[in-house]
Parts: C-alpha cells; structure tokens; sequence
C-alpha cells in the first residue's frame, strides 16, 4: 500500500516515520526532499512517503500524489497559530484528482504538550465532519513515547482492506 504523509513542517512526520520503521526516536533535521520507509503491520506492508513542509516546498506535495492509498496528515497539536494553515493545506490536497480514493488518516501528534489540543478540537478546525465521501479519522498521537501510533495503523489497514 502506499502510503503518503504530508503536515506542516515540524509537525513530526519524519520521527513518527522512525518510530515506526525503527522502534526509536531518532534526532531529526528539516525534511527538504523526502524520507521513504516500508513498515509491516498486520501482513501488509506499507511504503509510506514522508515529504518534507516547509512552506517553500509544499508545492512539490502534488508530484507524490499518484497511486496514493491512505493519506497521513500530521498536525502539531500544540501549534494554533497554524492549524487554519493546515486545514487549507489539507483541503486544496483533497481537492486534487489523483487524491480523490485516498483514505485519510489525520494524526494529531504532540499531545504530550501542556498546551495541546485535544483530537476532537483539531477534528472541529480541519472541518474534518464536513467530509461526506472519504473515509477518514483522526487519533491522538505522542511520536516520541509511540502513543497512538498503532491505533492510527489498525484503523488504516482496516479502512484500506475494505476499500
Ligand atoms: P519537516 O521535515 O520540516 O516537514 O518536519 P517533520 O514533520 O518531519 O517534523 P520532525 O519529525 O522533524 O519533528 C520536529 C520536531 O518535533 C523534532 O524536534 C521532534 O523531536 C519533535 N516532535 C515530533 N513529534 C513530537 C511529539 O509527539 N511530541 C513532542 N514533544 N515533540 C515531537
Ligand atoms: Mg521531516
């Protein structure tokens, strides 16, 4: 399954992406480019795509965009000074033709923050309830402890089974 996952810069996409694939925190850097890791769970193997979102390079988001399965948007819980950034990002990448099957798998990560929001307030602020016809879901994540993490995994391998 291929799996793409995009979020604002510093969200924790590339650490979610090692603690997944390595079961430890590495140290990260900026993502210019892009990270790719094939994780097995539950029998199938996921190629997930970690594109790097600094502003100046989100406009490369789009060349990732084909054959995508599941889409994992990654949100800094703590961060809401740029959540409404994230929600038009996350909308004008679901408008876009190639990505109209994906299932979307929302990770609002960092909530071991004193300051987080909760899943359901980011839930609100993406208008996630708004989608009629994607499967989606969101799950409350800590990339550095793994919380959540599998949860987020089970309901993507379900969601893509029965797609
Ligand atoms: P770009 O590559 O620029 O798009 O960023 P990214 O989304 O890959 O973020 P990255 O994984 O590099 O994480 C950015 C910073 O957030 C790093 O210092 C991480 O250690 C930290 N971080 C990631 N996830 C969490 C989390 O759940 N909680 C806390 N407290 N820090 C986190
Ligand atoms: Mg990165």
């Amino acid at each position: 399954m291929r799996i793409l996952m995009l979020g604002l810069d510093a969200a924790g996409k590339t650490t979610i992406l090692y603690r997944l694939k390595l079961s430890e925190v590495v140290t990260t850097i900026p993502t210019v480019g892009f990270n790719v890791e094939t994780v097995e769970y539950r029998n199938i193997n996921f190629t997930v795509w970690d594109v790097g979102g600094q502003d100046k390079i989100r406009k490369l988001w789009r060349h990732y965009y084909q054959g995508t399965d599941g889409l994992i948007f990654v949100v800094d819980s703590s961060d809401r000074d740029r959540i409404n950034d994230a929600k038009e990002e996350l909308q004008h990448m679901l408008g876009e033709p190639e990505m109209e099957n994906a299932v979307l798998l929302v990770l609002a990560n960092k909530q071991d923050l004193p300051n987080a929001m909760s899943a359901s307030d980011i839930m609100k602020a993406l208008e996630l309830q708004k989608m009629q016809h994607r499967k989606w879901f969101i799950q409350a994540t800590s990339a550095p402890t793994g919380d959540g993490l599998y949860e987020g995994l089970d309901w993507l391998s379900r969601a893509l089974c029965s797609k």
